[in-house]
This record gives C-alpha cells, sequence and structure tokens, in this order.
C-alpha cells in the first residue's frame, strides 16, 4: 500500500456503517500476495447519497466496488448488467465497473460454497435447515439449490417471511422446501447440515443461540454459523457439544471477497496465495491484535 502511484487501481467498499469492515485487509493483503496495482479503501455512504455515490464512483473510474448493509439490495436499480446470480439472490454485493457500465455481482454464496468444500461439507442429495430468513439465508438457500439438495426446510421467527422466501427459491429452481417455526424443528433428526443466518450469538450478544435443543443437533451432521465473531457462537458450541462438525463464518467472509477481488481483476488466485492469506487474514482476525 505504500507504493500508491499514478497507475494504481482504486477499489472500494460502500456501505453505512463501514468502519469495522475487515475488507481492506483482506483485498489489500490479496493484492500485496498478487503484486497487483490495486488499493481498497472504506467509501461511507450515508443515506440518501447511493445513486450518487455509484455514479461518481464510474465517474472516478474506480474499478470496482463492494456494496455492503443497508445498500445491497438498494443498489440494484443503478446496474446495467445484473449476473443471473445476483438476480435469484437478489442482491448486489459487488460491482465492476467497465466504460462506464456497471456490472453487478453476488459472490456471498461463492464465498459460502468454497468455505463448506474446503470444510468437507456437501450439499448434494442432502437435508438442508437454514435458521433465518432474510438476506443471508436467501443466499444460503440458493446456494444449496444449485448444489441440488435433496430438501431445504426454513425455520424462522416470522413464518411468513420464510414463506416469501420458500416462494422466491421456487420461482427458479425445483427443490423440496418445508417451512417451519423454531418449535418444530426441535423434534427433527433427520437434517444433514443447518446453517445459522441470523445475528443471534454475534458479539456482543454471545451467550444466546436461536436453538438448543439436544434431540435436534443428536440428529445433525454438520453445524455452519455465518457469524464469524465470536469464533464459536453458542449455537456452534451446543452442536460440536453432542459431536457435531461444525465451521463459522470466517470462510465464507474471506471466499466472498477472495471471488470479487478475481472479478474486478480478471484473475485466477492460486490455491498457495490463497491458503496463505487465509492464515494471515485468520490470525489478524483472531489474535486481538487489530
Ligand atoms: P440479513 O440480511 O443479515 O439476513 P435480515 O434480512 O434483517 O438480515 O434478517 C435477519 C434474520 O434474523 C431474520 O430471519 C430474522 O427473523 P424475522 O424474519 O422473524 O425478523 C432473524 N432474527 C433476527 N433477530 C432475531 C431474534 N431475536 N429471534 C429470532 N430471529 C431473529
Amino acid at each position: 500500500m505504500n507504493n500508491i502511484n499514478g497507475k494504481t487501481k482504486t477499489i472500494g467498499l460502500i456501505g453505512n456503517p463501514v468502519e469495522h469492515t475487515l475488507s481492506p485487509f483482506i483485498h489489500n493483503m490479496l493484492a500485496e500476495k498478487m503484486k497487483l496495482n490495486t488499493v481498497y479503501v472504506p467509501f461511507h455512504v450515508k443515506n440518501g447519497n447511493l445513486k450518487e455515490a455509484i455514479s461518481g464512483a464510474s465517474a472516478l473510474g474506480i474499478l470496482g466496488t463492494n456494496v455492503t448493509v443497508p445498500y445491497k439490495v438498494d443498489v440494484m436499480p443503478y446496474i446495467d448488467e445484473l449476473q443471473e446470480r445476483a438476480k435469484i439472490i437478489d442482491a448486489v454485493n459487488t460491482i465492476k465497473f467497465i466504460n462506464g457500465r456497471r456490472y453487478g455481482y453476488n459472490t456471498d454464496a461463492d464465498g459460502l460454497l468454497t468455505s463448506c468444500k474446503r470444510a468437507g461439507i456437501s450439499l448434494m442429495n442432502k437435508t438442508i435447515c437454514i435458521l433465518g430468513a432474510g438476506g443471508a439465508a436467501r443466499s444460503v438457500a440458493v446456494m444449496c439449490a444449485e448444489e441440488k439438495a435433496k430438501k431445504i426446510i426454513i425455520v424462522n421467527r416470522t413464518v411468513e417471511k420464510a414463506q416469501e422466501l420458500k416462494l422466491a427459491i421456487l420461482n427458479y429452481f425445483n427443490i423440496e422446501i418445508q417451512v417451519l417455526g423454531y418449535d418444530a424443528i426441535k423434534s427433527q433428526s433427520e437434517v444433514d447440515v443447518c446453517f445459522q443466518t441470523t445475528s443471534i450469538g454475534m458479539y456482543p450478544n454471545s451467550d444466546v443461540t436461536p436453538i438448543d435443543d439436544e434431540n435436534f443437533f443428536k440428529g445433525l451432521r454438520w453445524a455452519v454459523d455465518i457469524i464469524y465473531n465470536p469464533s464459536e457462537t453458542k449455537f456452534l458450541s451446543l452442536a460440536k457439544a453432542s459431536g457435531v462438525s461444525i465451521l463459522n463464518g470466517l470462510g465464507m467472509l474471506y471466499f466472498q471477497a477472495v471471488k470479487a477481488y478475481e472479478i474486478w481483476n480478471d484473475i485466477e488466485i492460486p490455491d498457495a496465495i490463497l491458503e496463505e492469506c487465509l492464515n494471515q487474514f485468520t490470525d489478524y482476525v483472531y489474535s486481538k491484535k487489530r
């Protein structure tokens, strides 16, 4: 980053707030390791300024941006060409500017899938439970449908929202989807993989979990939480105590960033560099040296 010069290409993060983002660390590390002349900076875009921010980024010749909360859906009208995956997930987390045109992508499902595959989780023909029915749940559901899961069970506090998600997924995929409330899922013992997609258990509220029923965990093979702080949520520790294999959300965060960096730069990052950077990133996040 000390080598910024006239040829440096800028990449940014559009969000509100952006103060706690880990993305600059990942993207600037990837630039250094790949020896690419890019710099990644946060852009705090206040309410009402999104349209101008996108036009401005395009006019400034910025290579691309990530888009985070609360703009992943709001940004869609300002995109010229939407990747099919982003259309299905109905949210954009990555924009690339080419000759004044805005290309929109969603790399969240890619990130989670890569993280799952590295951990040895396969989704094909599996019964999957998704806790939550918001934006994150939708990415997970699309990933499961694309990977040809046997059945998806969506569990949500507000059952109507789970029904809406079910219909949205059935618009694009032919897959069995069941909607349940938290009470009903407790007695389900035939789930292979459960994805926790709500914010329940996130730091500093680390002592809560959306589900704590032993019966549920007994039948489970994998528990995945998209939360990475704490590294082991209460949901994951209960699962682990029942002998279930666990995976947190750090890999999803890292690999969605990797995919975006590959899109902006038209590259494929070699595995050795990916591993080295993931180790460095994990140390950075969990060593408390930040
Ligand atoms: P994101 O885009 O991160 O998924 P979201 O769209 O706001 O965020 O969705 C949050 C999800 O967490 C929802 O499924 C929400 O449940 P409701 O649809 O019933 O609101 C769930 N959630 C958040 N806090 C919750 C809580 N205290 N108990 C149960 N579910 C909760």
